[in-house]
């Protein structure tokens, strides 16, 4: 999506976790223009302090301190299993007024709603191409978040890629399955198609360009077309031919059915993690 007439961003931004997420994000924000000074990471991990030192000549913390209070975003970028610990340790620095955007996989906006003691929530489920300024990010508000909190959301994720908000916080269960676990689909696909030719023939570097080149191809056909994938694809497998012979293959052997079949497994496990991770709900008084 585009985003037009934001005010140039030097807003005071803390980032919870300064892993592989949070450097995506931190790049494109420095890209925008925001200046270092603006940011404030916390990340008890010191290799990844450095990193962050040396890319970005960002320095972050061990620890929260009370600068957290300037932020008026704080972005947590830290693993499922570590929010509630992160939360409560940062909990009493924020700002009450702050505007909290997880990245989170699985933990819902109800469990940090109550951790943090603020509805002013965002949920996003973004994905790894978001590194190359190319990925797909699926976004949550709560009720109590307004239109200037969602364009400050807009303009900080804005670098990655593309964004859709959802209106049902369920659907980013779904957008974990689609787009979230989507791009190992896509290398499982990419892995097949380069050792299928190096078996006939290619080699490796000739069989990875292919592939490469056929996804990236294909999907910009897609995307550029009006019509349909389905039949973008009968348009291209004439019977008895070449095509025809891979797809008939491949629907005997139901692998629709079965790609199908394992999104949904993607769907479940994102419901049984929001269920694991989020169980200390009620510990945090
Ligand atoms: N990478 C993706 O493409 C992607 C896509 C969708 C969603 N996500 C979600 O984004 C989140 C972050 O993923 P990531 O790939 O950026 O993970 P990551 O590289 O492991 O980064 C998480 C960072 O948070 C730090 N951390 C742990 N506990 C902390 C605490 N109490 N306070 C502050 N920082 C703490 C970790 O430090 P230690 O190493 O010391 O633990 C780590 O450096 C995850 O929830 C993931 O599910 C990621």
């Amino acid at each position: 999506m585009t985003v037009t007439a934001l005010p140039s961003l030097d807003t005071p931004i803390a980032f919870i976790g300064g892993g592989n997420m949070a450097s995506a994000l931190i790049g494109g924000l420095l890209r925008q223009g925001l200046p270092a000074a603006q940011l404030e990471v916390v990340e008890p991990f010191e290799p990844a302090r450095a990193a962050l030192a040396q890319a970005f000549g960002v320095t972050a913390q061990a620890a929260p301190s009370p600068a957290l209070a300037r932020a008026r975003l704080v972005l947590w970028a830290v693993k499922p299993q570590t929010f509630a610990a992160a939360a409560r340790e940062v909990r009493t620095h924020a700002a009450p007024g702050a505007l909290h955007l997880s990245v989170a996989a699985g933990i819902t906006t109800d469990s940090i709603a109550h951790w943090l003691g603020s509805e002013r929530i965002v949920r996003a489920m973004p994905n790894t191409p978001a590194l190359v300024g190319r990925g797909m990010t699926g976004l949550y508000a709560r009720p109590q978040v307004d239109a200037a909190a969602r364009a400050l959301v807009e303009q900080v994720l804005e670098p990655t890629g593309q964004l859709l908000w959802l209106q049902d916080e369920a659907q980013l269960d779904a957008v974990t399955a689609l787009s979230g676990s989507g791009p190992a689909y896509v290398f499982l696909f990419l892995e097949a198609m380069a050792r299928a030719g190096t078996e006939m023939g290619l080699t490796e570097a000739q069989a990875r360009q292919l592939a490469l080149a056929t996804f990236q191809g294909a999907s910009e056909l897609a995307a550029r077309s009006g019509d349909a994938p389905a039949l973008l694809r009968q348009r291209v497998t004439s019977p008895g031919g070449t095509t025809h012979a891979a797809i008939s293959h491949m629907q005997q052997h139901q692998v629709p059915e079965q790609f199908i079949a394992a999104m949904h497994a993607a769907q479940a496990r994102a419901q049984a993690m929001a269920a694991e991770f989020g169980k200390d709900h009620e510990a945090i008084p």
